[in-house]
């Protein structure tokens, strides 16, 4: 049985007062659905918000999660900077974001880091959402596979599949208001399953997902959940996104 996950990630957006804020308007919007679906629903916030909205959500549904976007291999150590999987577990966080495309990006981070980063936080208890996803080139030059299938037998050597949450997020799709066709998404999400030793893992799509297309991707069959960024900022849109249409599969 696969579960659901809706996550938002958040970025580097909202200070504390603006996530209260953000919260006080969401909670009502979702309560019916956390009260009434095995849904897990999670937002992935700036660490300087984790400890205060882990304390909120104490007082939610129990399938309302805190996690964070990003978490260092090593326990403790002079890495300036960093943040470390006990320092996420004494919080009470049990998800964290990992391999996000930005991150590889931006900051330099290779399968190899991504599976040093995978291994930390299982070690520690928590459930890692690996990012995986082909940029505009790799899938104009038919590389799409072909990256996904690295990204995952580098990024997952030795990785527990009994505890990990996967999010396909072609990066040509993030922020650009570009989404995916739904059967591709679909398709690749299929293609990614076939890669795994545990076929239940949960596997979300990422990457301009909205109120307006939101039903259409949770109907696909392989698709388990989603990774919001832009539309996860604003409670109306991403209670909507919360609040999908179900339809069985
Ligand atoms: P987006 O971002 O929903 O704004 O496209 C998705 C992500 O980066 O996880």
């Amino acid at each position: 049985m696969r579960r659901i996950a809706i996550a938002g990630n958040w970025k580097m957006y909202k200070t504390q007062r603006e996530a209260k804020e953000f919260f006080t308007d969401f909670l009502p919007l979702v309560q019916n659905r956390l009260e009434t679906s095995e849904d897990q629903v999670l937002i992935c916030a700036p660490y300087t918000n984790l400890p205060f909205l882990v304390s909120f959500v104490a007082h939610t549904p129990a399938n309302l999660a805190i996690g964070a976007q990003n978490v260092h291999w090593a326990d403790s150590g002079a890495f300036t900077g960093e943040i470390s999987a006990p320092m996420l577990v004494e919080l009470g966080l049990k998800f964290v974001i990992i391999g996000h495309s930005e991150r590889r990006q931006f900051f330099g981070e290779t399968d190899a880091t991504v599976n040093q980063r995978l291994k930390s936080a299982q070690k520690h208890g928590i459930t890692p959402i690996l990012c995986v996803g082909e940029t505009k080139q790799q899938r104009d030059q038919n590389q799409t596979e072909a990256c996904i299938y690295a990204q995952l037998e580098h990024g997952l050597k030795d990785i527990d599949q009994n505890n990990l949450i996967i999010a396909y997020e072609p990066i040509w799709a993030i922020g650009t208001g570009d989404t995916c066709d739904t059967d591709e998404a679909n398709r690749v999400i299929g293609l990614i399953r076939k890669q795994l030793q545990n076929p239940n893992v949960t596997i979300q799509y990422g990457g301009s997902v909205k109120p307006e297309n939101i039903d259409e991707i949770m109907a696909q069959p392989e698709i388990d959940g989603v990774l919001v960024g832009g539309a996860s900022l604003e409670p109306v849109s991403f209670a909507r996104i919360v609040n999908y249409t179900a339809i069985a599969h």
